[in-house]
């Protein structure tokens, strides 16, 4: 049974999903730039949650096999298409972030998920985080992406005039707290944490311990 505040995200990615990757657009000109950089070192079993439209599966290496995952079946259907473009293994199922049910404990590499904690509720992260470390393999490794408030004070008054905008099309916050959910958990350890622009995207990348 699926959370209210899922069930929300799930309808809101039903409508988004028809104009997402032209709203988008602007946005990923930067993002595209990015993906292959983070995604380069990332090989074995990897699953990638939120997948979204797919923008990421045809930055992995060959030597990846990915699985895909999110809530909306809408968005899945367009990264289907663009799993053509892959070079890796690519499978894609419809999946809870917060109760992976049919993926196995310590199976994965890796684990990568690109702008899904900005979306997900604060209640709800440190849950999404527990099924990361169940399905990590000892030793196993995260990279996030997510896009944070600025200290800038011009900057961040440029996000609270898109914040309303951004919670009604993507349910993506600027206020999210993700970091500090990771430290609360003792099974991890954050190797990184790093802008790739300004102080509004963080990439954080870590392990789970043996
Ligand atoms: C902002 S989009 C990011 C898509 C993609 N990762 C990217 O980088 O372009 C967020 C995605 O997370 C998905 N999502 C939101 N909540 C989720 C959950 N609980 N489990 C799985 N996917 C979820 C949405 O359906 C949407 O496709």
């Amino acid at each position: 049974m699926r959370d209210a505040s899922t069930q929300l995200l799930a309808k809101k990615y039903r409508v988004t999903s028809w104009f997402y990757d032209i709203l988008d657009y602007p946005w990923e000109r930067q993002y595209r730039h990015w993906r292959p950089l983070l995604l380069n070192n990332v090989e074995g079993e990897v699953l990638e949650a939120g997948v979204g439209t797919g923008r990421n599966l045809r930055y992995y290496s060959s030597t990846a096999h990915v699985t895909g995952v999110d809530l909306s079946s809408e968005m899945l259907a367009i990264a289907k298409k663009r799993a053509r473009q892959a070079r890796c293994s690519v499978t894609l199922m419809p999946q809870d972030a917060l109760h992976l049910r049919d993926l196995p404990s310590a199976h994965f590499d890796w684990y990568i998920a690109t702008f899904l904690y900005c979306v997900l509720p604060d209640e709800l992260q440190p849950r999404a985080l527990e099924e990361m470390i169940r399905v990590l393999k000892p030793g196993g490794r995260f990279k996030l992406l997510e896009i944070v408030y600025s200290k800038d004070e011009t900057l961040r008054r440029r996000q609270e005039f898109l914040a309303l905008l951004v919670e009604k099309l993507y349910g993506a916050r600027f206020d999210r707290h993700t970091l500090e959910y990771l430290r609360e958990k003792n099974s991890i350890e954050i190797l990184s944490t790093r802008f790739l622009k300004a102080d509004t995207y963080l990439l954080i990348e870590g392990r789970k311990k043996f």
